[in-house]
C-alpha cells in the first residue's frame, strides 16, 4: 500500500475554484496574505496519516517503540499531535528536551541521542525525567555514569554502535559506515560492556542503537542492520551473559522530494525490519527484543510546504533568468548545503500550460543562496506566491536568521482552518539578545 512519504504533495492538496492550490482546506494565496510570506504550513492531515501508516506497519510487532526525531521539525504544537497518536520523541540536545518538557509531553516515552551531550544536557535530561540515554562514547560513559550516581540514580542505556552499513545517500547525512563522528565502532563494544559492567554501577545497560543514514530508498540496508545488531546482541549474551532487551534502529525513511525519488512505502519498510527481526532471533536464538524507531523527515516532510512571494527577477542577457523571493537558505539551508531538489509550483497558476526555465533565487546577499536552479515553472511575476513542496523536515529546524533576516511564521491546516503554530520573528526579539558593553560607550 503507498504511504504518504511517497507523494511529493500533501494529502490535502488540490486546485480549488479560483484556479489556486489549497492546502488542509487552505488557499496558498489566502494564507500568503492573512500571515505574510515567507510562511511555512504544515498539513495536519498528512502528519496524522503517516502516524497512522506507522501504527498500521507494525501493528503485528506490538513491541515496537515510535520515536519522532524532533530534529526534523520541533515546536510545542507538533510535541502536541505526536503525543496525540502515540508517539515518543527522540531528543538530541538540551533544548529540544526543554521544549518537550515546556510542551507538557511525557517525558517517560522519550529518549535522548548525541555524540556530545554535555554535563548540563545530561544533567537536564535526568532530573526531565528522559527514559532513556544512548550513550555514544566512552567520555559520555564516565560522566553519565558521574551524573546518575550524583542523582542516586540508576539510568538505563543503550550504547550506540556504527554498523559499518553504507547506504546511498548524501555524504553528509550518512551516519552508519565504519569511518563516522557517532557511536561506538563494534571493536571497541566489549571494552565498553567491561567497563559498565566493572566500574559504572549506575548505568543499567539495556540495549543496542544505530542510525545509518537519512533520506534511504533501500530496504536491504535496514535488512542488514539488523543483522548485524542482532549479531552483537547474541555475542554479548554469549560473552557475559546479559540479555539485552531493547534495540534501536535510528531513522532514515525517505521521502519524495521530486518525480525522479523512490522511496519505499513504510510498510515495505515495517516488512522488512520484521522480517529480519524474525529471522535473525531464530538464527542467533535470541527473544524478539523491543524495537525502538526514530523517524524524523518521513513523518513531517511531505506534510510542510514554503510559500514565498516573488519579487525582482533578472534576466541575464544570453543567460538564466533569476526570480528572487522573499526568503532563502535561511528558511531552507538544504539546497545550498546538500544540493537537495524540491518540486516547485506557483500557487496563483498552477495549472497554466506553458513554461518556460527558470532560478527562483533567495534573497541573501551570498551567490550560493539559490532555492532551486533551472527548473520549468509558469513565467513568474512580481508578487506571484511560489510553493516549495515537502519542506516540512530540516526547514524550519536549520533556519537562521542569517543576515538578520526573520525566521517564518508556521501555521498548521485542517478542514478549513489554519493556526498559528510559530510566530514570525519580530525586529524587536532580533536584537533581544545582544549586549552592547558598557565600554564602548
Ligand atoms: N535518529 C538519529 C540518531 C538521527 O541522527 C536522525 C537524523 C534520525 C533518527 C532521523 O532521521 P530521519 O528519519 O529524519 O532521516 N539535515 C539533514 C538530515 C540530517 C539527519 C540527521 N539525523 C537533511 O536535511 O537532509
Amino acid at each position: 500500500m503507498k504511504t504518504a512519504n511517497q507523494d511529493i504533495k500533501p494529502v490535502t492538496t488540490k486546485i480549488n475554484e479560483n484556479g489556486n492550490i489549497e492546502i488542509g482546506g487552505c488557499d496558498l494565496t489566502d494564507l500568503a496574505n492573512k500571515y505574510g510570506t515567507p510562511l511555512y504550513i504544515f498539513d495536519e492531515a498528512t502528519i496524522r496519516a503517516m502516524a497512522k501508516s506507522y501504527k498500521d506497519a507494525f501493528k503485528d510487532y506490538p513491541k515496537i517503540n515510535m520515536m519522532f526525531a524532533a530534529k526534523a521539525f520541533m515546536t510545542k504544537a507538533i510535541c502536541r499531535i505526536m503525543q496525540q497518536e502515540g508517539f515518543g520523541l527522540d531528543l538530541c540536545s538540551g533544548g529540544e528536551i526543554y521544549t518537550a518538557k515546556n510542551a507538557g509531553f511525557d517525558m517517560s516515552n522519550t529518549l535522548f541521542n548525541g555524540n556530545n551531550k554535555s554535563f548540563d544536557e545530561l544533567n537536564f535530561a535526568i532530573e526531565a525525567g528522559v527514559k532513556t540515554i544512548s550513550v555514544d562514547n566512552f567520555f559520555e560513559l564516565a560522566l553519565l555514569n558521574d551524573i546518575a550516581k550524583s542523582h542516586n540514580k540508576q539510568v538505563k542505556i543503550l550504547l550506540r554502535i556504527t554498523p559499518g552499513i553504507e547506504c546511498h545517500t548524501h555524504e553528509y547525512i550518512q551516519t552508519g559506515h565504519l569511518d563516522s563522528k557517532f557511536g561506538f565502532d563494534l571493536t571497541q563494544l566489549d571494552e565498553a560492556v567491561e567497563l559498565i559492567i566493572d566500574e559504572y554501577k549506575n548505568l543499567d545497560f539495556t540495549g543496542l542503537h544505530a542510525h545509518i543514514g537519512s533520506q534511504i530508498f533501500e530496504k536491504q540496508v535496514y535488512y542488514d542492520e539488523v543483522g548485524v545488531i542482532f549479531k552483537e546482541l547474541k555475542r554479548i549474551k554469549d560473552k557475559y551473559s546479559i540479555t539485552l532487551t531493547q534495540v534501536n534502529l535510528g531513522g532514515g525513511l525517505g521521502i519524495k522530494y521530486t518525480k525522479d525519488d523512490e522511496p519505499i512505502s513504510v510498510y515495505d519498510f515495517a516488512k522488512t525490519l520484521i522480517e529480519s527481526i524474525e529471522k535473525h532471533s531464530k538464527e542467533y536464538e535470541i527473544e524478539e527484543p523491543e524495537i525502538f524507531i526514530e523517524p524524523g523527515r518521513s513523518m513531517v516532510g511531505t506534510s510542510g510546504v514554503t510559500i514565498y512571494t516573488a519579487g525582482s527577477s533578472k534576466k541575464v542577457p544570453k543567460g538564466r533568468k533569476y526570480q528572487a523571493v522573499d526568503g532563502g537558505m535561511s528558511d531552507n539551508a538544504r539546497p545550498s548545503l546538500y544540493q537537495a531538489k524540491y518540486t516547485v509550483e506557483i500557487a496563483n497558476k498552477p495549472e497554466v500550460k506553458e513554461l518556460a526555465k527558470v532560478t527562483i533565487a533567495g534573497k541573501h546577499c551570498e551567490s550560493g543562496d539559490i532555492l532551486a536552479k533551472d527548473i520549468m515553472l509558469p513565467e513568474t511575476e512580481e508578487g506571484d506566491i511560489i510553493c516549495f513542496y515537502s519542506t516540512g523536515a530540516y526547514g524550519y529546524s536549520m533556519s537562521s536568521n542569517y543576515n538578520r533576516v526573520l525566521k517564518p511564521a508556521a501555521v498548521l491546516v485542517n478542514n478549513g482552518k489554519s493556526d498559528i503554530i510559530i510566530n514570525r520573528l519580530t525586529y524587536e526579539q532580533l536584537c533581544e539578545s545582544d549586549i552592547i558593553p558598557d565600554r564602548l560607550n
